[in-house]
């Protein structure tokens, strides 16, 4: 028996210990602001915080996150007003937006662990996560927006 916790809600799950956490959250939780892009780690579309940290659930078994706190993008602030999505909102970030929940949750989780990070740090932070509309220029930007209020 997994026993967790998903957004601060106490959790349990009784099958699969191999089970993905990204098929959990979105089929058993109900959780679906968390996307399934590549099944590989290779896009970053999946991305929740796991004990405060950014990981790709689609390659996080149930069995790792036993006694762990999970964070979807629905949990990340109770009114959607985390500094990152207030600057997502400001400046228009997403296009089609399949990718920006997992985007999102990576920038908070580098923003938690630096609160003021260079371009390079932004770059390479953000680098794992994959946009196909290729919003990059306005996602550090607003990773920046979110750091730095400029
Ligand atoms: S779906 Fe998990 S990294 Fe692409
Ligand atoms: S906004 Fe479309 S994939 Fe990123």
């Amino acid at each position: 028996m997994v026993k967790l916790q998903v957004n601060g809600k106490d959790r349990s799950w009784d099958g699969d210990p191999d089970l993905p956490l990204l098929w959990y959250l979105r089929d058993e939780a109900g959780l679906t602001g968390t996307k399934f892009g590549c099944g590989q780690a290779l896009c970053g579309a999946c991305t929740v915080h796991v004990d405060g940290t950014a990981v790709r659930s689609c390659i996080t078994a149930m069995s790792a996150v036993d006694g762990s706190k999970v964070v979807t993008i629905e949990g990340l602030h109770p009114t959607g007003d985390h500094p990152v999505q207030k600057a997502w909102r400001e400046l228009n970030v997403p296009q089609c937006g399949f990718c920006q929940a997992g985007q999102i949750m990576q920038a908070a989780a580098l923003l938690a662990g630096q609160g003021n990070p260079s371009d390079d740090d932004i770059r390479s932070g953000m680098s794992g996560n994959i946009c196909r509309c290729g919003c990059y220029q306005r996602i550090a930007a607003a990773v920046r927006v979110a750091a730095t209020g400029t």
